[in-house]
C-alpha cells in the first residue's frame, strides 16, 4: 500500500478496505452530531453522535436502549487515529470503566441486555464493574485468529465479551442464531432417516445451538468489503450474533464506543433503530459512509438465510455468488 499526498492510500486492486475521499470526508462531518443539551430519542435515532462519551452520556434519552454493545478501548497502549490511550493499572482502568457503565444504566429499559468486549487482561476488570450494575448471564470467547506470535507468550488470539442483563426478563433468540455445522460423523436412526442432520447439495449439516466459544468468525480481512482502516474493527458477523440474539426489530441498539460504526451497520441491516458515539470524527464519517451503503447493499458475510455458516462452508447459492466475484477478482467469503 503507498500513500498519496491527499492522504488516500493507493491499494492492491482486490483490497477492498473503504476509504474516504477529501469530499466525502466534508459530507460525512456534516452529518454527524454533537449534543449540547439533552436529547430525545427521536434527534438521536439513526446518527452518529462524535464527541467525548463523558459529554454525551448525561444528554441521552432516559429508558431508551434495549441493547447496549460496547467496545471500549482496552487497556493497552493504543493510538486510534488521532486519540490515544494509555496502559493505567487495572485498578484505574476498572475506576475508568465503572465511570461510564454506572452511567448508561439510565439510558437502559429494564430489559435491556448488555454486551462488553475486552481482552484476557483487562476481562476480569470488566466482570468486576459489570457485576456491580448488572446480571452476567455468560462471557462469550471469540476466538479470532489473529493475533501477533510471542517468543516468550502464547499467541493472544482471544477475546471476551461479557453478556449481561440489567433484569431478570429479557430478549434471547436462540433460533435467531443457530450455526450451520458440516458433521463429520452421519448417525443414522434405525430406519435409517438422518440423525439430526440435512443433506444438502453441498454437504451434509447441522443446526446447532449456539455455544459461548465462537470459532466461526475472523476479523475483517482486506479483502472483505466491510474492512475500514479502523486498526480494532469488530466483524459484521460477530455484532449480528448479538444483535439477532438479543434484540427484535426495530428495537434500539446502542454502542457508546462505536469505532467505524459496525454496531449501528449491522441494526441497519437487521432492521434495528441505533445510535452511537465515537470522538474520533475520522471514525464517525467512516460509520456514515457505511451506513449509506447499507441501502445498496444489506448482507452479513458469513450469515445467510437465517443461520450463521461455520467458516468456509457455502450453500450452493453462496457458492455461485463467491464464484461470480472471484471472476471479479473480488472474494465474497471469509479468508482462511
Ligand atoms: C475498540 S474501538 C471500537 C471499534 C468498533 N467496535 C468497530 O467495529 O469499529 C474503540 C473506539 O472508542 C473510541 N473512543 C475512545 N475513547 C472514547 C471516548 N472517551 N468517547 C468516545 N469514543 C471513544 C476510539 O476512537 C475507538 O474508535
Amino acid at each position: 500500500m503507498t500513500q498519496l499526498s491527499d492522504g488516500i492510500a493507493t491499494r492492491a486492486p482486490r483490497n477492498r478496505t473503504l476509504s474516504l475521499t477529501a469530499e466525502e470526508r466534508q459530507c460525512y462531518e456534516s452529518r454527524l452530531l454533537r449534543l449540547d443539551g439533552p436529547a430525545q430519542l427521536s434527534e438521536v435515532s439513526g446518527r452518529t453522535i462524535c464527541q467525548d462519551i463523558f459529554s454525551a452520556l448525561p444528554l441521552l434519552p432516559a429508558d431508551s436502549v434495549d441493547l447496549l454493545i460496547a467496545d471500549p478501548p482496552y487497556n493497552l497502549s493504543k493510538t486510534f487515529n488521532q486519540e490515544s490511550f494509555t496502559s493505567v493499572s487495572m485498578a484505574e482502568y476498572e475506576r475508568w470503566l465503572d465511570c461510564w457503565i454506572g452511567e448508561t444504566v439510565r439510558l437502559l429499559k429494564p430489559t435491556a441486555s448488555i454486551y462488553l468486549c475486552g481482552d484476557w487482561r483487562s476481562s476480569t476488570a470488566i466482570q468486576r464493574a459489570c457485576e456491580k450494575y448488572f446480571t452476567i448471564r455468560n462471557r462469550i470467547t471469540w476466538e479470532r485468529e489473529k493475533g501477533r506470535g510471542a517468543e516468550h507468550n502464547w499467541k493472544n488470539c482471544s477475546e471476551d465479551i461479557w453478556f449481561c442483563t440489567l433484569g431478570r426478563k429479557y430478549t434471547f433468540n436462540v433460533d435467531a442464531v443457530k450455526l450451520k455445522r458440516r458433521i463429520l460423523a452421519p448417525y443414522t436412526e434405525t430406519d435409517g432417516k438422518p440423525k439430526g442432520w440435512q443433506q444438502a447439495e453441498n454437504g451434509r449439516y447441522r443446526l446447532t445451538y449456539p455455544s459461548n466459544l465462537w470459532t466461526d468468525i475472523t476479523v475483517p480481512f482486506w479483502s472483505m468489503p466491510e474492512n475500514t482502516d479502523h486498526p480494532t474493527q469488530k466483524p459484521e458477523k460477530l455484532i449480528a450474533k448479538i444483535i439477532l440474539a438479543s434484540s427484535h426489530e426495530t428495537d434500539v441498539v446502542f454502542d457508546p464506543f462505536l469505532g467505524s460504526g459496525t454496531s449501528s451497520v449491522v441494526a441497519k441491516k437487521t432492521k434495528r433503530r441505533f445510535f452511537g458515539v465515537e470522538i474520533d470524527p475520522f471514525y464517525g464519517c467512516l460509520a456514515e459512509k457505511r451506513l449509506a451503503g447499507v441501502d445498496q447493499d444489506s448482507s452479513i458475510q458469513g450469515y445467510s438465510e437465517g443461520v450463521f455458516w461455520e467458516r468456509n462452508t457455502l450453500s450452493e447459492q453462496q457458492n455461485q455468488a463467491a464464484k461470480a466475484a472471484r471472476s471479479r477478482n473480488t472474494p465474497l467469503f471469509d479468508e482462511p
